[in-house]
């Protein structure tokens, strides 16, 4: 494919602290950007990482016609780098794109676009362990009017950010009974930039409590839990891995969970995924099955749940560094990640 390619004239990446990364801070050279003008996408176009010129009116800021994805980048032990399932992302934003109305964007632009971006910014994937380069595509609507319909033009975007671990320890969570995230029949399967909008006052509202993160609950009876803020769930229960099903339309299908529960099965441990009460785990906790928990995402990988509270009662589970199936279920997901052990399933994508 066609990509006009204009380079920095001095690259930044020497300037990184690659012990010192936190996520979302720093930005690799170069980003790609393609328009859609007049019903079709024009040729993409890698340019300098910089600031974008957009008219007040642009009516993504005013009607949040937004989308985006998240997407790792992975150094592998020959010093090249590897996507890890980039074509599921792809899949997901045009699922998103379809509910926002928005135009579907082809798997050449995504994919051969992140390919040769990632290929051109090689240098700013860390090499450290527990480190990535974190890869966000985003849609958005770019008509310069306030009049309420869907916008005619669209700029699709790569940028790329070099990350460390996004939670550092393992996690307090609050269960919400307060706040909904979603309902069927609404977004909360698209990674839709108000998703995240609408969750920034419940989250401020439990850090100042000290808890790191909700768990969502039903908008019906609060009883059946969804995902977390920035990850999906599982748990482990008399030895099973129990996460939520994705059939109400109100849960993300993330890509890590869909690798979690691959790995999960190839270990031989039951998941089922299906409705899960929050009594059912108060129960479970009582009776002493209540085992692990952990979330999964692609910004927050794999991270450990310590505990968890429900209507002021806190389920604390054993030291999460001793959970032994979240932590082989880490590991091997890791190994495959950084190239260190066979990729059966084929979900590397090799970039160079
Ligand atoms: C991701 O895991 O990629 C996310 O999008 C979560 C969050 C950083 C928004």
């Amino acid at each position: 494919m066609d990509i006009k390619i204009s380079k920095v004239a001095n690259s930044r990446a020497h300037e990184l602290r690659k012990d010192e990364l936190v996520f979302g801070k720093e930005y690799a050279d170069h980003m790609l950007v393609c328009d859609y003008k007049d019903g079709q996408w024009g040729t993409p176009e890698i340019v300098p990482y910089g600031p974008l010129s957009l008219s007040p009116s642009t009516s993504a800021l005013h009607y949040g016609q937004a989308i985006f994805e998240g997407v790792k980048a992975y150094r592998q032990p020959d010093g090249t780098a590897a996507v890890f399932r980039p074509e599921k992302n792809w899949e997901r934003l045009n699922k998103s794109a379809a509910r926002l109305d928005m135009p579907e964007i082809p798997k050449e632009i995504f994919l051969e676009g992140m390919r040769q971006l990632i290929a051109l910014d090689n240098s700013w994937v860390p090499n450290e362990d527990g480190t990535s380069l974190y890869i966000r595509p985003f849609m958005m609507a770019t008509d310069e009017f306030l009049g309420v319909r869907s916008s005619h033009d669209y700029k699709f975007m790569i940028i790329n950010s070099p990350a460390g671990p996004y939670y550092s320890k393992p996690v307090r969570i609050y269960v919400q009974e307060k706040y909904v995230r979603a309902v069927p029949g609404g977004i909360g399967y698209t990674k839709a930039a108000g998703n995240y909008g609408a969750s920034m006052l419940p989250t401020s509202e439990i850090k100042k409590m000290g808890y790191d993160q909700i768990l969502w609950t039903d908008a019906f009876e609060h009883k059946f839990v969804q995902e977390i803020g920035t990850m999906n769930v599982f748990f482990i229960v008399d030895g099973k891995a129990l996460t939520p099903d994705l059939n109400s339309g109100t849960i993300l299908a993330g890509v890590t969970r869909d690798s979690v529960i691959a790995l999960l099965k190839e270990n031989g441990i039951p998941v089922e995924e299906r409705p899960i009460s929050i009594l059912e785990l108060v129960q479970a906790y009582k009776e002493g099955k209540f085992q692990e928990a952990f979330g999964t995402g692609t910004a927050a990988s794999m991270s450990l749940i310590q505990d968890l509270t429900y209507e002021g009662e806190t389920l604390t589970l054993p030291p999460a560094e001793t959970f032994p199936i979240a932590n082989k279920i880490k590991k091997q997901l890791d190994d495959i990640r950084y190239g260190r052990t066979e990729d059966k399933n084929g979900w590397l994508f090799k970039v160079n």
